[in-house]
């Protein structure tokens, strides 16, 4: 008998799919991973760089690169292939999914069965569309979706109120996109609604403007964007989030893009909300209390999506 070595494939070795690999090295995430990428050169050199960490870090992960024949038997996919264009994931679309509509056919061929972990934007579209081309259970399909937003939110939060992030729960809904929205109605600091600490304590939480707040947590990616041209470190760390929830079977309650199956009165498409990840991927999807206000905003990003899938025409 012998321990299973914990594999991860990572398709598009660019400045998304480099990352994932050096985050998941920087955090013993998995034992292996191997890259992919239509310029083999790169995946070689992203490989090689991410070995040349190995004495510094405490944990000992093989990084590999290699072709869509070699993940056969990895237990996870990511894909972050495609380019990412300014202000604009929606216009990514196309690409996207002709670039999936190539990979994910080769890739179940291999016989593979694992997880499919999608970042490539736009993503909750491109997550749907992976889903479909590969046959794979829902669950075992996953988006990043709203999940680095998300924690934008919780570090504007933490910024305008003096609290660790750690101590709060906030979720952007929706589509990663411009359409996603700021749940405040159920946002908590450490348990206690943040509605109500905005009368307790005027002071401290009286000054937020949950508009201008929601504006900037979407918003966030763009200027990241604009002094370097790709975002890439906060992506690298919401993947590996989840590929550690999935590997230790957290149960943890996290924002992703999910397929919903009547969840907020919405059914077959992907959208970010927070669902439960463990050893099964999405394990359920949580349904959050949403106000009047977020009701019409939850309609709104529901709808987008929704359009955006229908043209993909799968
Ligand atoms: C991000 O939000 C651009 O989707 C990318 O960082």
């Amino acid at each position: 008998m012998s321990i299973n070595v914990r594999k991860v494939g990572i398709i598009g070795t660019g400045h998304v799919g480099s990352h994932c690999a050096f985050s998941m090295v920087l955090q013993g995430a998995c034992d292996e991973i191997v890259m992919v990428d239509i310029d083999k050169e790169k995946a070689i050199s992203q490989a090689a760089d991410c070995m040349d960490t190995g004495t510094f870090l405490p944990h000992r992960v093989t990084v590999k690169a290699g072709e869509i024949s070699d993940l056969k038997d990895v237990d996870m996919v990511v894909i972050s292939v495609g380019e990412l264009l300014k202000e604009n994931r929606l216009g990514e679309l196309k690409l996207s999914v002709s670039i999936v509509k190539e990979i994910i056919p080769e890739l179940m061929k291999t016989g593979f069965n694992g997880f499919i972990l999608v970042i490539t934007n736009p993503v909750d579209i491109v997550t749907y569309a992976v889903q479909k081309l590969s046959g794979l259970p829902s669950n075992r399909v996953i988006g990043t979706g709203t999940g680095l937003d998300s924690s934008r939110l919780r570090k504007i939060l933490s910024d305008l109120t003096d609290i660790a992030p750690h101590s709060i729960e906030a979720y952007m809904i929706g589509e990663h996109g411009d359409s996603q929205f700021a749940a405040f109605s159920s946002t908590t600091f450490g348990g206690k609604l943040l509605t109500q600490l905005m009368k307790e304590k005027p002071q401290v939480y009286g000054k937020l403007k949950f508009e201008e707040i929601s504006q900037r947590a979407a918003l966030a990616g763009w200027e990241v964007y604009k002094g370097k041209n790709s975002t890439e470190f906060g992506i690298a760390c919401t993947l590996t989030r989840l590929v550690n929830a999935i590997y230790h079977d957290e149960k943890k309650i996290f924002p992703c893009s999910a397929l919903l199956n009547g969840e907020y009165g919405y059914k077959g498409i992907y959208a970010g909300v927070p669902a439960v990840i463990g050893k099964n991927g999405i394990e359920y999807i949580v349904e959050i209390p949403f106000d009047k206000d977020e009701k019409v905003k939850l309609d709104r990003t529901m709808g987008i999506i929704g359009e955006y899938v229908a043209s993909t025409g799968l």
